[in-house]
């Protein structure tokens, strides 16, 4: 069994190449969800599979989950979903193959919770701000937090972008993810934070 590490620091040194589109996605022109954090990859191919008219990409830190995701893609023949392995939060850019971001999902974001490490939470103002260049109007970004100073901190963070943003009511999503079902499960309490394009 592949050991995988509770945690891995973001801000390592990744070296990320862009992919082919064509060779990941069958049609690299469909509308783009982007999920960062995707572990296991449980939400990212239930919704290749629930969505197909859509491709989602999937970044995650630790390389034996996405070795193990991607294995999943290749033998479910999903030509709609990749993953990558690095943390993409300072080259977006880089990485949308249809130009634009139709959704992004955050579900469960490490906290970091030692004020040292704040530096390595991933919903920063510059994010949301990175983020916001290419989403078009009333698309929109899922968050999910068990944390309650992350949750602070990613209100406040939310907050500073409201020129481009609205705090809403979040459209119907027919699927979880993984660690959602474990706080539904043990009745964890957590907070769900909608930002829509405006
Ligand atoms: C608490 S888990 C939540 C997993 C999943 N999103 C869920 O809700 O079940 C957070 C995941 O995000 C990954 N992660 C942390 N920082 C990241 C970053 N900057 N980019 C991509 N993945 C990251 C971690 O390795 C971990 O797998």
């Amino acid at each position: 069994m592949r050991r995988v590490r509770t945690h891995t620091n973001p801000l390592k040194r990744f070296s990320i190449e862009v992919p082919d589109w064509p060779n990941v996605f069958e049609d690299p022109k469909l509308p783009f969800a982007l999920e960062f954090g995707s572990s296991k990859g449980e939400f990212l191919i239930r919704h290749a599979e629930l969505f197909p008219k859509m491709n989602i990409l999937g970044t995650e830190i630790r390389l034996p989950l996405v070795s193990s995701v991607k294995e999943k893609i290749k033998s479910l023949g999903l030509g709609n979903a990749h993953i990558l392995y690095g943390n993409i939060a300072n080259r977006i850019e880089d990485f949308i193959p249809c130009g634009r971001i139709d959704r992004v999902y955050i579900f469960f974001p490490d906290p970091w919770p030692k004020k040292r490490h704040f530096k390595r939470r991933l919903i920063t103002s510059e994010l949301l701000l990175k983020l916001s260049q290419f989403m078009q109007k009333d698309s929109g970004i899922f968050i999910r937090t068990d944390h309650y100073s992350l949750f602070d901190s990613i209100m406040s963070a939310c907050n500073s972008v409201s020129n481009s943003f609205v705090i809403s009511e979040e459209p119907s999503l027919p699927i979880i993810s993984a660690w959602e079902e474990h706080c539904l499960r043990t009745d964890r309490h957590f907070n769900k934070i909608y930002l829509k394009r405006i």
